[in-house]
């Protein structure tokens, strides 16, 4: 079949899709009751941070793919009116508005179940029936995308989306020993940051990987994508994955990689999340100076040269 490009001009996408029904094993056993997308980097937990990015390009619509051990994600986003009144009657103004920004105005929070954890690819399904017939932007709280001085990456994906009329995925390059953890592209020449991806596969192995360009946890994706996941088989590690359904997508549309503008933190690991603390936290207008010296302490009570 011919691949052509979906029909322009695009609507700009207003859905976001944050699957957050995985097991988050890798942090157990702090993950037993608090899920992984309710650690906080700072004062902020993981889930906020994608919640703005997806708002900032746009969103009104969130849907969250949750699961029965996630009521703490539901919870957050519900109106706290105790809480609320409490710091309204204190004068706490400035906690007061940090509080209510957590879901603006303006925004609606749906929540579906993935009954069991078939993997991500089932996870994106199970919001068929929110999503309905548009494109729509899924986003994976555990990547952690900072664009200090300019758009989100899901804003600028959401640009190329809408100008170029197709599906986009984030990519970044990989070392080759690390391809194994990812959805590797194979892509057409890259122009203003842009790819035609000719080929996806789900963790190939270093040795046969197409290239060392990785998928991360942002996409933008014609609702199409839903027949080809009722579809999909069982494929890497058992579960019914995204890759497997982009790949089959890629026969029927355009599907651009977009390299963005910003740096990833895996805080989906032990090491990707304390990345993220330490950057926040040097960052912070309020504790950028105390960061510095607790960092500086603790590299001198270890005897650890830090390189100065
Ligand atoms: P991961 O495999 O990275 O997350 O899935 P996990 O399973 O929660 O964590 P580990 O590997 O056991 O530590 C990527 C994303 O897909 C979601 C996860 O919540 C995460 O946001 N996911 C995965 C689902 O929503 N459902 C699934 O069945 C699988």
């Amino acid at each position: 079949m011919t691949a052509s490009p979906v029909s322009s001009p695009a609507p700009r996408i207003r859905k976001a899709v944050f699957p957050v029904a995985g097991l988050g094993t890798r942090f157990l056993p702090a993950t037993k009751t608090v899920p992984k997308e309710m650690l906080p980097i700072v004062d902020r937990p993981l889930i906020q941070y994608a919640v703005d990015e997806a708002i900032a390009a746009g969103c009104d619509t969130l849907i969250f793919v949750t699961n029965r051990y996630k009521h703490a994600v539901a919870d957050y986003f519900d109106k706290a009116y105790e809480l609320e009144h409490r710091l309204e009657k204190d004068g706490k103004v400035e906690l007061l508005q940090r509080v209510r920004e957590v879901l603006p105005d303006g925004v609606r929070a749906v929540f579906v179940t993935q009954p069991e954890a078939r993997g991500l690819g089932h996870a994106v399904l199970c919001a068929k029936p929110v999503v309905g017939d548009e494109p729509f932007a899924v986003l994976l709280p555990d990547d952690l995308i900072w664009n200090r001085n300019g758009p989100g990456a899901l804003a600028q994906m959401a640009d190329v989306a809408q100008q170029r009329a197709c599906s986009v995925l984030a990519v970044q390059q990989v070392p080759r020993a690390q391809t194994g953890s990812y959805g590797i592209v194979a892509t057409d020449a890259f122009a203003e940051r842009c790819g035609r991806i000719t080929g996806i596969v789900e963790k190939p192995d270093p040795g046969v990987a197409p290239s060392t360009l990785a998928v991360v946890g942002r996409y933008i994706l014609d609702a199409c994508i839903f027949a080809l996941l009722e579809t999909t088989r069982p494929g890497k590690g058992g579960e019914i994955q995204l890759t497997d359904a982009i790949a089959a997508l890629l026969g029927e549309q355009v599907v651009n990689a977009y390299h963005f503008h910003g740096t990833r933190f895996d805080c989906g690991t032990h090491i990707g999340l304390i990345e993220a603390t330490i950057r926040f936290a040097l960052d912070h207008e309020a504790l950028s100076d105390q960061a510095r010296a607790a960092m500086t302490g603790a590299l001198a009570e270890l005897g650890i040269d830090d390189g100065d």
